[in-house]
């Protein structure tokens, strides 16, 4: 039988490897040249003027909840269709949430999602920040985020996790927001294990999340043994070891996202014959890296759980999984806001499935992948 297709995969070629083992050989594990050197690569790479890197997507978020002076009576907007980290950052720092509802068609906020939030802040505590999600790395209409967050004052905090590579009118995610957050978890589109990077638009901003990458310190740059800790901060550092793997891999970047289009158009092309049961997603604006590749399935249409779908394409040798469970009715955030009712939400998360996409698929797995799904669809 054909090996078993996980939905996301990372890709490590033997320069990765290569790159890791230098590292390794190198006077710096950690706090060494490789991470400034990545975090010049990577800010070239989206257009960001400044990129600070740490240890992971969660991470990245919460330092720049941090960075704004996020806190108590502060409440943060973030669509219901996200991982629970987007909101758990705020969180983190004493913050509420206020969840905002998405289109069904794509789990974007809408920016009638994102004006109904706003409504419903002042119960909560003063608005903070918006965050934005581009889902699967389609990217969220920016325009409106922008101007609204403008008009309450509040800051543009992106979580652009999935959407290392998308780009709308040549803009990447990092252009559009006041910081961009992303995650290099395996999946992701492109790796450094664990680890992730927050994009900022000047010197100030960089030095902050610097600051609460490491503790809260900041050094003095004439005495080498004095260091002044000044803020709450955290150990985020990201080592030296993991930067080399994602220098390595961010020279990759434009075939990785290359390849997952190229996928992306086949499966356009191969499951349309399954409808009306089954329905491709659009990809909105611009170019998505589509760090994921959704489709929606009727499943009450159907007359099967998804559950019982999901079963038989693993048993076909097909991975899937469900991006996302909404965070409004994740049991935590359930006991502390009550269950609201956000009707996109709760539809996306009815019908979506996420089919296998990473760049070491080859074209003949998009097809086992639509004959499974054929086969198990009874379409
Ligand atoms: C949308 C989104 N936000 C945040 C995160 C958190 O990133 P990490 O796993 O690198 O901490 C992820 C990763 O799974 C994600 O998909």
């Amino acid at each position: 039988m054909a090996p078993f297709l996980p939905y996301g995969r990372q890709t490590i070629e033997d320069d990765d490897i290569h790159a890791v083992a230098t590292a390794l050989r190198s006077d710096f594990l950690t706090t060494g040249p490789a991470v400034e050197a990545f975090e010049t690569a990577f800010a070239k790479a989206v257009d960001a003027p400044y990129a600070v890197a740490c240890n992971g997507g969660t991470a990245a978020l919460h330092m720049a909840m941090m960075s704004i002076g996020t806190g108590p009576g502060d409440v943060c907007i973030v669509p219901s269709i996200t991982f629970v980290a987007t909101a758990n950052a705020a969180r983190f720092c004493g913050a509420e949430v206020m969840f905002a509802d998405v289109d069904p068609k794509t789990g974007l906020m809408t920016e009638a999602g994102l004006m109904d939030a706003v409504g419903k802040v002042a119960g909560r505590g003063r608005l903070k920040a918006i965050l934005p999600v581009h889902l699967a790395g389609k990217m969220v209409d920016m325009t409106p985020v922008n101007s609204l967050a403008g008009a309450c004052n509040a800051h543009v905090i992106a979580d652009s996790c999935h959407a290392l590579g998308s780009t709308v009118n040549g803009r990447s995610p990092a252009q559009d927001a006041e910081m961009a957050c992303y995650s290099f978890h395996p999946v992701k589109t492109m790796t450094t294990g664990e680890g992730g990077m927050v994009t900022a638009q000047d010197a100030g901003a960089a030095e902050r999340l610097k600051m609460f990458r490491s503790h809260g310190i900041i050094r003095s740059p004439h005495d080498t043994a004095h260091y002044d800790m000044v803020e709450l901060g955290y150990n985020y550092r990201i080592p030296d070891i993991l930067c080399a793997l994602g220098l390595s891999q961010l020279g990759k970047l434009p075939r990785f996202v290359e390849r997952r289009r190229a996928i992306a158009a086949l499966y356009d092309a191969a499951l349309p014959g399954l409808s009306p049961v089954l329905q491709t997603c659009p990809n909105g604006a611009g170019d998505p890296a589509l760090h994921l590749y959704t489709v929606q399935i009727d499943f009450a249409a159907l007359g099967r759980e998804r559950k019982a779908v999901m079963d038989d394409l693993r048993a076909l040798g097909i991975g899937t999984q469900v991006h996302y469970i909404p965070v409004h009715l994740q049991p935590y955030y359930a006991a502390r806001y009550g269950v609201e009712r956000l009707p996109g939400a709760e539809t996306w998360h009815e019908r979506t499935l996420s089919l296998p996409i990473f760049p070491g698929m080859a074209d003949s797995d998009v097809g086992r992948v639509a004959e499974a799904l054929s086969m198990v669809l009874g379409s």
